[in-house]
């Protein structure tokens, strides 16, 4: 039942105050603000000696995301993989590593084979997955939930914004388990943790900014989306998002990659989405974006009040997300790329809830 909205992508998006709080409160204890592992599963960060995340499309962008919290929070080595290509490429494992496979349905064929592949490798696995009755779920050592719901868009939303939850709680955990994070600090994160849900109701406050600009975006052939840091991950899923729902073609970049190539295509015709909250890397996303506009590229920027102060000049457009800790930026900062790429496939006039190729659960190879 879509309810009062018009397609369940909407519903879904605007379902995230619920998933996130729900899934955060199954591994934040609010009393004592601290986190731990669901149902009382145990797992040794102090034996691991790296992290390999392993997904396929929106799930993997969550791992890419959780990749930099695994490295600042928990100082564990990640990487990240892309399960197709890590099931064919004879990957040099650690036994030492915990192996984490992210995804919404459980039964992707690639994520499911990779994990097969890691258990018969020794390695410890772990599933952050959100149907708990999948293959991946049942054949994998831990089973970190995501409590999205079910998620019937086939683009996926608040089952993403789920898996950023669970994995910055994993991060926090094993931060504090290998001595990384004192009291204080974990304190502090899971605070942040908590903040999540209102803030993504002040974050959908955008819907109706979303809906005017995407008359313009709309028109676009080609799309840019650039962020550094968590935001490069972000800037990868909006372009996906937009992709698989409008069919515009659009392409996440690392904003510091800019010169290195995609500025390349900037012109009048290329509109570029800046994400760029505040944090120690704002001047550089905002000096990215003058070289845009230099190009007569036009720019829409994501950020927040402080960001859009600083960048005040340049940007044709700009969205404002609340202010937030850094570390609780990539899930907040996913509600505007979502309600972005909904209002321009609406104005397209595509079948949002069940783009043209594609399936919610990629079964087969
Ligand atoms: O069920 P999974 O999370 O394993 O699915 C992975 C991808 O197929 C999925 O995220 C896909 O990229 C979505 N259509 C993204 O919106």
């Amino acid at each position: 039942d879509k309810g009062p909205y018009r397609h369940y992508m909407l519903k879904e998006i605007f379902e995230q105050p619920e998933s996130t709080a729900r899934t955060i409160g199954a591994y934040v204890n609010a009393v004592d603000q601290t986190a731990q592992l669901p149902n009382e599963q145990e797992l040794d960060f102090t034996s691991f000696d790296r992290v390999y995340i392993i997904a396929c499309g929106t799930a993997y962008y969550a791992g890419c995301v959780a990749k930099y919290w695994f490295e600042k929070y928990a100082k564990l080595p990640v990487e990240t993989d892309i399960a197709s290509e890590f099931r064919y490429r004879e990957p040099a494992l650690s036994k030492n590593a915990l192996a984490i496979f992210v995804t919404q349905s459980g039964e992707t064929a690639d994520t499911l084979a990779a994990l097969r592949y890691c258990q018969e490798n020794g390695l410890t696995t772990a599933a952050v997955v959100n149907v708990p009755t999948s293959t991946i779920a049942r054949e994998s050592d831990a089973i970190l939930p995501t409590l999205a719901g079910a998620e019937v868009g086939v683009a996926s939303t608040k089952a993403f914004t789920a898996q950023l939850c669970s994995l910055a709680s994993l991060a926090v955990i094993a931060g504090r388990a290998r001595g990384v994070l004192t009291e204080k600090d974990e304190t502090h994160l899971t605070e942040q943790l908590m903040q999540i849900p209102g803030r993504i109701t002040e974050a959908l406050k955008v819907e109706n900014a979303a809906k005017e600009l995407a008359v313009d975006l709309s028109k676009a052939r080609d799309v840019l989306y650039l962020g550094r840091g968590t935001m490069f991950p972000i800037a990868m899923e909006g372009a996906l998002k937009l992709k698989e729902i409008s069919y515009i073609h659009a392409e996440g970049y690392a904003a510091g990659e800019l010169k290195h190539g995609p500025i390349a295509l900037i012109d009048e015709n290329t509109p570029v989405v800046m994400i760029a909250p505040t944090d120690p890397l704002l001047e550089k996303t905002i000096s990215n974006m003058q070289e845009v506009a230099a190009r007569h590229g036009k720019v829409l920027l994501i950020t927040d009040e402080n960001g859009a102060k600083v960048g005040a000049d340049t940007p044709a457009w700009t969205l404002i997300a609340p202010s937030c800790d850094p570390f609780i930026a990539p899930i907040l900062y996913s509600v505007p790329i979502q309600l972005l790429a909904y209002y321009v496939a609406v104005e397209k006039g595509t079948d949002v809830d069940q783009p043209r190729n594609l399936a919610k659960s990629v079964t087969v190879e």
